[in-house]
């Protein structure tokens, strides 16, 4: 029979009847975003006034504790309810000891953000990584890095983060065993309020580079295989979890985000438990650099990266795009 303009073929189904106007879409969306579900990274340094761009991650900064404060208090008049802190030290040392100073960067920012945002809800990243002189996740003993050692040190880290008024802390070391050890340490002192938020699946990515330089974190050797997650393993990364969560994680996190939207969707479905992904530096920093040569659209190319974490079962996304996005989405 030929097709002429007038032809018609009877089709039970016609997906197009629902893409046919704005209005018709968004009444059959099946994912939305929006602000309150952005956790927004700081990297909180020393000193007064300090805005020290990273120059792998336009528009992330480097910023000392008023700066801080200031960008937090523009954050949540986006919308978005929560922070997670990093800290670049004033001292490293081969025991990551300034990770536990009550003065450090961190501590500090914690006081300042709950006094001034009483209602921000304030995370804390615990890990070694950013404090020892060698840049390692935990002590190194032997070539190792020693796994029980390391827990005290970031038990210690978690437990002065909860005294400076931390919501949350989050372990993101990858040590065996320290999500119920942070857990024990933090009911024995009347921090049982306190949530965990554990890096549960995190694997030993490329795309954490930026972030490295934004944290001064790199390793001066080795590399991070022996704590760090295989990137070829999904059924580890569901051990991994459940694990957590019988340490007593509350929120479990998947990380990076893109690359792993497959383990972020069986964990979500799996556990049914509050879940965060981390869109990482390096995912950020490929989409600001592709937009910068004019070859992606870079709202559309975010919005449409950061609704697929949502879509793969992601509770709080962590994203260095918190605010770009919730300023597009009010
Ligand atoms: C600390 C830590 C890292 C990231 C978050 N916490 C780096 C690493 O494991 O080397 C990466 C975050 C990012 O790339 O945005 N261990």
């Amino acid at each position: 029979m030929p097709h002429t303009a007038a032809s018609t073929l009877s089709i039970l189904h016609r997906g197009r009847r629902l893409r046919r106007s704005a209005g018709i879409r968004s009444l059959v969306r099946e994912t939305r975003l929006s602000p309150d579900m952005f956790l927004y990274p700081l990297f909180v340094c020393p000193g007064e006034g300090v805005r020290r761009e990273v120059p792998s991650m336009p528009g992330v900064s480097q910023l000392s504790v008023d700066q801080a404060v200031a960008e937090a208090g523009a954050a949540r008049a986006d919308g978005i309810r929560g922070v997670l802190l990093f800290g670049l030290p004033a001292y490293k040392d081969d025991l990551g000891s300034a990770a536990y100073d009550p003065d450090a960067p961190v501590q500090a920012a914690v006081r300042a953000l709950k006094a001034a945002h009483p209602d921000l809800v304030v995370f804390t990243d615990v890990c070694l990584c950013e404090y020892t002189s060698h840049g390692h996740c935990g002590l190194v003993i032997d070539g190792e890095i020693a796994n029980d050692p390391s827990v005290e040190q970031l038990v210690r880290t978690a437990v002065s983060q909860a005294a400076a008024g931390a919501d949350v802390v989050s372990p993101s070391d990858m040590m065996d065993g320290r999500v119920a050890a942070i857990r024990h340490a933090l009911d024995e002192r009347g921090f049982e309020q306190v949530a965990i938020m554990s890096y549960a699946a995190k694997y030993c990515s490329a795309f954490y580079g930026p972030f490295r330089e934004a944290a001064a974190s790199a390793p001066s050797f080795g590399d991070r295989r022996s704590h760090q997650m295989d990137p070829a393993n999904v059924e580890e990364a569901l051990r991994e979890v459940r694990q957590d969560i019988d340490e007593g994680a509350d929120i479990v996190m998947v990380k990076p985000a893109v690359p792993y939207l497959d383990v972020l969707s069986k964990v979500k479905e799996t556990f049914g438990y509050p879940t965060a992904a981390y869109h990482v530096s390096g995912e950020y920093a490929m989409l600001k650099a592709a937009a910068r040569n004019g070859w992606i659209d870079e709202r559309r190319a975010m919005l449409e990266t950061l609704t697929a974490i949502r879509r793969a079962g992601a509770d709080i996304i962590i994203t260095y795009y918190a605010r770009e996005a919730a300023r597009l989405l009010v």
